[in-house]
């Protein structure tokens, strides 16, 4: 199969400039070039957010993950604001990620991998360029690293100034939860920080709190027992992912580093391809397949297992386990159709893959009164199907990818609180699509939890 994708290829060497050959789709169209280059040229000096080993790091847990062994848990905003860099909302999507993760070690029995879509998260792929209110068009927004949210010309100008500003935002981020986590932010023996805070009262929170409660008394019988501190207990890993959209800049930040081989894209562990990016001979594609980082790509209803197979042989022709994760986003209602032919065709190629399942992006729905949002009893299904699908053709579910949020809103209907259309105007906060609450997340985990138990009966 790799034989055929190499001859429908134009081919040649691979550079971190050699995209710009190719049409790139979903990239702002600058007023100013002059200005976007002179950014570009500060951004290329700027020291990196991530290292090549925690990258390799990672990639060593995917390819684990990929085995069965570990299950990856990829969650947060949908797009990043500007505005939510501080410290209480960096703190409680670090929370909401920490929390889950412990149901899912509790329930799976495996090791998690946390992946946050945060520290970059900034540019968004939208579906028309512009956006029209009585009788004025102007520029789509696409996220705070490219324009703003507000209507106005001035607003969607796009401005290159917003990459640094993103650049500066995800090194806080980054940052803040580098010292969080340093600090014993997810130390089991300090309960404070694995308190429910507001969903307290839920109806799963008994649940949850037994189990917090069982791990730090087996915490501290093995402390007794061994008669040391288990040092590492404290010491978990966490990783940063974002859409790799704005392809300059993600170039800007591609480098080569002291004693390894290869190109990294050191803004991130993990950047992913959209779904609306993936055209075999676009930029994105060409950018993807010569950067060393373990990558994500999304896939949606109109891809074919002939496509799939091409791109998983041009993105890993080496075949490396950890390399490739294939974050599938079909909405319930076609993921009986759409994924096991593609599943199937991977198997039948010899494709060493990770399958993710996003059950967000293909169960968006818009209300009567014109909001947009999903329904928990919908993505969970999609999370049901995914895992009995996945068994069915001979793979597995490797991992999960929500959107979500550590705080109170209403976006998303359903869960144990039952949020109804007339609760989405309380507090519906994102600017582009809707998350999960931080009860309904703590919900999902939960049942997601029983889902990979290897005591659950088929
Ligand atoms: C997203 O993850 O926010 C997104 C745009 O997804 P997709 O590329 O799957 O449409
Ligand atoms: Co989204």
């Amino acid at each position: 199969m790799s034989t055929t994708v190499q001859t429908a290829l134009p081919g040649g060497e691979w550079s971190p400039s050699s995209w710009q050959s190719r049409p790139a789709a979903q990239q702002p169209d600058y007023p100013d070039p002059a200005a976007l280059r002179r950014v570009l040229a500060q951004l290329s000096r700027l020291p990196p957010l991530v290292t090549s080993w925690e990258i390799e790091n990672l990639k060593r847990q995917l390819a684990d993950a990929t085995r069965g062994e570990r299950f990856l848990l990829q969650g947060g905003d949908c797009s990043e604001s500007f505005a939510d860099c501080e410290s209480g909302a960096i703190a409680s999507k670090l929370k909401i990620l920490l929390q889950m993760s412990l149901v899912l070690v509790q329930g799976s029995k495996k090791r998690i991998i946390r992946l946050g879509r945060f520290a970059g998260q900034y540019a968004k792929p939208r579906s028309v360029n512009t956006e029209t209110h009585d009788g004025i068009s102007l520029p789509s927004y696409r996220g705070d690293m490219i324009n703003h949210a507000g209507f106005t010309a001035e607003d969607r100008r796009p401005d290159p100034e917003l990459l640094l500003r993103a650049y500066e935002r995800s090194a806080l981020t980054i940052n803040f939860i580098r010292s969080l986590i340093e600090g014993g932010f997810a130390d089991l023996r300090h309960p404070e920080y694995w308190d429910l805070g507001f969903v307290a009262g839920s109806a799963h929170a008994a649940e949850y709190t037994r189990m917090v409660e069982t791990i730090g008394e087996s915490l501290r019988f093995m402390e007794t027992l061994t008669g040391g501190v288990l040092a590492d207990i404290n010491r978990v890993d966490f990783f940063t992912s974002h859409e790799g959209l704005h392809l300059a800049y993600e170039q800007a930040q591609t480098r080569q580093v002291p004693h390894r081989t290869g190109w990294y894209n050191l803004s991130t562990h993990f950047p992913w391809i959209g779904d609306r990016t993936r055209a075999l001979e676009g930029a994105h594609i060409e950018y993807f397949r010569g950067i060393a980082n373990p990558i994500g790509l999304k896939i949606g209803p109109s891809i074919t297992p002939e496509q799939l197979v091409a791109l998983a042989g041009v993105l890993n022709p080496q075949n490396e386990p950890g390399r490739l994760t294939l974050i599938h986003r079909f909405g319930v209602d076609r993921i009986e159709r759409c994924l096991p032919p593609l599943v199937t065709a991977i198997n039948r190629a010899g494709r060493c893959v990770l399958w993710c399942c996003d059950p967000m992006h293909g169960n968006t729905e818009t209300t009567r009164s014109g909001i947009k949002t999903r329904r928990f009893e919908k993505i969970l299904q999609e999370l049901e199907a995914a895992c009995r699908i996945l068994q069915d053709c001979g793979a597995h579910l490797g991992g999960v990818h929500f959107e979500l949020t550590g705080d109170n809103v209403t976006e998303c209907l359903g869960g144990a609180s039952g949020v109804t259309e007339a609760d989405l105007t309380r507090d519906y906060r994102t600017a582009l699509d809707p998350r999960l609450n931080y009860e309904q997340s703590m919900e999902m985990a939960l049942l997601l939890a029983r889902l990979l138990s290897p005591r659950r009966k088929p």
